[in-house]
């Protein structure tokens, strides 16, 4: 094939293409080529062009550019007007470079632009509640219901177009004529609202093509974040105000030659009345009163009594915004894998997958007045449902029944992370109930697979986490009276996540909120430790090292995958007033010694009651990760073009990093904090003097692993980096005989326990299947699961070699006993591929077997996927250094665009390792993942 195809256009990071905010899109296309075939070999593009055919105009544009660049192209005309919309498809000219022949690809398919309201005086609506609750509530509020009906010329004229601009001060369900105009949940989802509230800019012209004359908008509005309770220790409501209310604004544009589009606004005229959900609350659940409906939302006429009038409320102080990130959704319904009684006669259904979600009850009869409650929890404890881990969320659904068959009902305000779910009132079939999986609906982008089945289930459990903590904002876990946006728990897995989905709007989303709320007023520059803000129990105000170092650490990360340098740019003030001002130093410019750090939290030697009483001296943590950061800063600065602030930074990072030498590392090369997450973040971050003290510390890690029989001892900061130590220092057998520990504390421990997330403790279920009596036991956090950006940069073996996958790195590290792995990257260029496998030389390897390594050479055989208009720097396993007293440098190969096959000979390193005491021969200790997954299962 000489010529790629090209995907459909995509504007800035926005998820659709309707409702930007912004008048002078970047428009991005991948190349694309059929799937069993190879991409062109070597094709680089020389220009593009783009057609623009702008809504109202009667023929399109096209703009030729002499450039290279695919990701991020400015607009090539006129900004966009406000709601304007525009035809855009693109195509290219290139080829092979080392011909002169330039041809030319297809046109892609057509993509929608749409811009969104732009200006504030754009907004005719008015901010609407109730008339009738004025009085400062207690408890939690009942969800209200909100209605409009008007007409449209019943004939005659046709609907053109429709469009609806809605927020809430809540979370809101659009219906109009009683048909939900998306499948959007808990729109308008978290921000920091008192600085940025997202409207959304809905498609509703085919909901409107009935032109029966009557026509009803009608909206429903739950407490939400804004005035739900968050918060562990009892939490707080209203952390945003106490009045739910309404934004909504109908623009329809009707073939009748009127040039002003006819306008439906929320404003006084509109009516309100309660919800049949009598409260609805992220913890604790929603309560559906089936006997309390009526017909609310459709067209027909609605003259229940119910309904009340409305009052306008004033303006809120915030920004109001149109989002780039996808919103929350369904992505998945999982069936039940077994329904049982517990020993006290309780019915609990195990959907097989701990989740984030709700129960769909698809058909249920029960008499009225029945109530069926829904208690939901990630774990069973002594034979009974384990909700003790969800502290004061109560997580319990119920539904009142009005007789009549209840069919496809599901709360519709709240969320819970489950696995099973505790029924009473009800015996269901198993066809009869599931689950729905929610999440913010990002694109996936990255996979990856193994040899070894016990590795597989890690990652899985890592993309688990991932889907059940990415709810409109990043959160630390989705079940207890917690999910909040922990700055540490992303910082640190951002890395695996920017692979495995495209974050890069809704990372960016939240980086935006990072900055306002740690720009604020007295605030001195640093980011609350949750974003959004909410009070802490009596946490003070005060700077967190790995936790703020979001600020800088996660916008590179972002700008690392998508190569978009506007990020860096609009975060700098945010990075700048972490490290400028914010960072409590000493004299030396290092961390104060005097300040307590969150740091290595969660070692999993701190005792189950004081997770933050690590071994690892914490403020050497904060003071390594600072000397990261700055050097972070100094790359953000040279990327932005911003010399003379790169060489500042530069400096200021040499300078702290001579103090943290002078400070930690004695002249022999042993570091002050000697333990796993000590020596691996003074390796990882290159903070030794020289290669000798390296050899050291390298040296020294490795007997703190084999000391430690091959069992984690690190925390939220060393688990990330850990295995990029080891691999740095050429001792990546030891990574994989970390990887591949089956006992506590190690990665596949919980997988031995049958975990299907990725667990908040390496130990939150204890080997006899109890649940960790800590107060911080959550079956699903993300932060233990970053071992997976190791998975897919070492095992798998890609990276981005510069931001944005422009140039990818190759340079898998075979170990342990894989016999083979493969990862792929949908990437901004398109698809990057590599898989990998091995064959001994002794004959053909078995899968997972652990002999396998026992045979001295192998053959290594690749097989990469590079797409156009990029290209890969390859490091086969026979090029690697060997040791760091290697002085040879790694041989590398540069490839372009096309599939490419290497073999080479591979000789590992001995496997396994040997630990260094002689009590890993008692029975049980240590254990290798080896062979089919086995899954230790409770006794029923
Ligand atoms: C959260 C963590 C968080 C930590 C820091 C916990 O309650 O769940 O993941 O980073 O607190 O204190």
């Amino acid at each position: 094939m000489s010529q790629p195809s090209l995907s459909k256009p995509t504007f800035e990071h926005h998820h659709s293409g309707l409702g930007l905010d912004c008048a002078r899109p970047r428009i991005s296309w991948r190349f694309t080529w059929p799937q069993q075939a190879a991409p062109p070999s070597a094709w680089s593009q020389t220009r593009y062009e783009i057609e623009v055919l702008l809504d109202g105009d009667h023929s399109a544009n096209v703009f030729k550019v002499e450039s290279s660049q695919s990701v991020l192209v400015p607009w090539p005309t006129a900004a966009l007007l406000p709601q304007q919309s525009a035809t855009v498809r693109v195509r290219c000219f290139g080829g092979r470079e080392s011909d002169d022949h330039e041809g030319s690809t297809e046109w892609s398919e057509s993509a929608q632009v749409e811009t969104a309201l732009l200006k504030p005086d754009l907004w005719k609506a008015q901010f609407i509640t109730s008339a009738s609750r004025s009085h400062p509530p207690t408890g939690p509020l009942r969800p209200l219901r909100f209605r409009k009906t008007f007409d449209l010329p019943a004939s005659g004229s046709k609907v053109l177009k429709a469009r609806l601009y809605i927020t809430a001060l809540g979370v809101f369900d659009v219906y109009v004529d009683g048909v939900r105009a998306t499948d959007e949940l808990l729109a308008p989802g978290w921000t920091s609202y008192k600085h940025r509230l997202t409207y959304r800019t809905m498609n509703v012209t085919s909901l409107l093509q009935k032109s029966t004359g009557k026509h009803a908008l009608c909206v429903e509005v739950a407490e939400g974040w804004y005035c739900g309770r968050l918060g562990f220790l009892g939490g707080q409501r209203y952390l945003y105000g106490h009045t739910m209310a309404l934004l909504a604004q109908l623009e329809v544009t009707l073939d009748n030659g009127e040039a002003e589009p006819l306008r439906i606004c929320s404003d006084d005229t509109w009516r309100c009345a309660d919800s049949a959900i009598e409260r609805s609350e992220f913890y604790d659940g929603e309560t559906y009163d089936a006997r309390q409906e009526w017909n609310w939302n459709s067209a027909l006429a609605s003259q229940d009594d119910r309904w009340r009038g409305t009052r306008k409320i004033s303006w809120p102080e915030t920004k109001l915004v149109c989002p780039q990130m996808p919103p929350v959704r369904v992505t998945e319904t999982l069936q039940p894998k077994e329904i049982f009684k517990t020993p006290s006669g309780k019915t609990i259904v195990d959907f097989g997958q701990n989740m984030v979600g709700k129960v769909l009850i698809k058909s249920m009869r029960v008499p009225k007045n029945h109530t069926v409650t829904l208690r939901h929890a990630e774990v069973m404890e002594h034979d009974e449902l384990g909700t003790r881990p969800l502290r004061q969320a109560q997580a319990e659904d119920t539904y009142i029944s009005s007789g009549e068959e209840c069919k496809d009902w599901t709360p519709a305000f709240t969320f819970h992370g489950f696995r099973y779910v505790q029924i009473d009132g009800w015996e269901p079939t198993e066809s009869e109930i599931a689950a729905v999986v929610m999440s913010s609906d990002m694109p996936r982008r990255g996979w990856f697979s193994c040899s070894n089945s016990w590795v597989n289930k890690l990652h899985e459990n890592v993309l688990w986490s991932m889907r059940g903590n990415f709810l409109s904002i990043p959160t630390d876990c989705p079940q207890r009276d917690e999910r909040l946006g922990w700055t540490g728990d992303i910082q640190v897995f951002a890395p695996s996540a920017c692979f495995l989905y495209d974050t890069t709007s809704f990372l960016s989303s939240w980086l935006e909120d990072v900055m306002a709320e740690q720009l604020e007023e007295g605030k001195g520059g640093i980011p609350p430790l949750v974003v959004p803000i909410i009070p802490l129990g009596n946490w003070p105000h005060m700077p967190q090292a790995v936790w703020d170092d979001v600020t800088v650490l996660t916008p590179m990360d972002v700008f690392s995958y998508s190569g978009d340098t506007a990020i860096l740019e609009r975060q700098l003030p945010s990075m700048q007033a972490w490290l400028d001002e914010a960072i409590d130093r000493g004299e030396d410019g290092l961390w104060t010694r005097d300040r307590w750090q969150l740091a290595d939290w969660l070692d999993p030697g701190a005792p189950p009651e004081d997770p933050g009483a690590s071994r690892t001296d914490n403020v050497l943590v904060a003071d390594a990760y600072l000397i990261h950061v700055t050097r972070t800063m100094a790359t953000v600065c040279s990327q932005l073009g911003r010399t003379e602030l790169a060489q500042k930074y530069t400096a200021d990072s040499e300078r702290l990093r001579s103090h943290f030498q002078h400070k930690y590392i004695t002249p022999a090369g042993y570091l002050m904090s000697n333990t796993q997450t000590g020596l691996a973040l003074a390796i990882h971050f290159d903070l030794y003097p020289s290669t000798t003290q390296l050899a050291v510390a390298a040296k020294e890690l490795a007997t703190q692993v084999q000391s430690a029989k091959f069992h984690i001892s690190t925390g939220f900061a060393g688990t990330p980096i850990i295995s990029h130590a080891l691999t740095e220092t050429h001792q990546t057998q030891l990574a994989y005989r970390m990887l591949l520990e089956t006992t506590c504390p190690s990665w596949l421990y919980p997988i031995r326990m049958g975990a299907t997330t990725i667990w908040e403790r390496w130990n939150s279920m204890l080997e006899d299947g109890s649940v960790n009596p800590g107060e911080m036991t959550s079956f699903n956090h993300y932060a233990l699961g970053s071992v997976a950006d190791w998975l897919h940069k070492t095992v798998g073996g890609i990276s981005p070699a510069e931001p944005g996958w422009r140039v990818i790195r190759v340079r898998p590290v075979p170990g342990g006993n894989l016999t083979h792995a493969a990862v792929s990257f949908e990437g901004p260029y398109g698809l990057v591929s590599c898989s990998w496998k091995l064959t001994s030389k002794a004959g053909p390897v078995q899968d997972g077997s652990s002999s396998s390594a026992a045979a001295e050479s192998y053959a290594f055989e690749m097989e990469l996927t590079v797409p156009p208009n990029s290209s890969a720097v390859v490091t086969l396993p026979s090029e690697l250094k060997r040791s760091l007293s290697d002085s040879g440098e790694e041989t590398q190969t540069v490839v372009k665009s096309g599939r490419h096959v290497f073999t080479c000979e591979w000789e590992p390193a001995p496997w396994p390792p040997k630990a260094l005491l002689s009590a890993d021969l008692r029975p049980g200790q240590p254990t290798i993942a080896d062979g089919p997954l086995e899954v230790w299962k409770p006794s029923r």
